[in-house]
């Protein structure tokens, strides 16, 4: 059994992606986009960076909600943000929040199962912070078996 340290990358904050972005670059928007998440219950501003193939940048933040279950993670916002612009080819997502646990900021289940929709060819990052370092993992290393419709 893979433990969350086995799948992760070596620190690859400078690491190009397309359209001269980088690792860094884009966690630093997910960064900023913690301003934008509304998270009153919690207290846990999350926010999320989507970079598209072809360079377009899609932020949210969480949207909480108080019926508790219903609150959208950062994530999940960030790829209907996407989705709904016509974008569904994604290289890579960051994510931050006040803290550093990589438990916490490497997505949880749940966006990890919506990234992987779109995940066309076991591809697509998830960069967080872990004690004090910024890590890249893919969405499969993360989530290796994925539900897929056997239709
Ligand atoms: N949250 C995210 O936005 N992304 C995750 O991957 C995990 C958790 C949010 C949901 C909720 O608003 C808050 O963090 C506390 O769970």
């Amino acid at each position: 059994m893979a433990t969350v340290t086995d799948v992760l990358h070596a620190n690859d904050a400078e690491k190009v992606l397309p359209n001269g972005w980088t690792v860094k670059r884009l966690y630093d928007e997910a960064r900023q986009a913690t301003q934008c998440a509304y998270a009153p219950y919690s207290g846990f501003a999350v926010g999320a960076a989507l970079l598209s193939r072809d360079g377009r940048l899609f932020t949210a933040g969480n949207v909480e909600n108080g019926s508790y279950g219903l609150t959208i993670c950062a994530e999940r916002a960030a790829v209907v943000k996407a989705i709904s612009h016509g974008v569904s080819d994604f290289v890579a997502i960051a994510v931050a929040g006040d803290t550093d646990r990589v438990e916490t900021l490497a997505s949880c289940g749940a966006c990890l199962q919506v990234l992987a929709e779109f995940d066309r060819d076991d591809s697509l990052l998830v960069a967080f912070p872990s004690s004090g370092r910024l890590l890249i993992a893919t969405v499969s290393d993360l989530l290796p078996v994925r539900f897929r419709m056997g239709l």
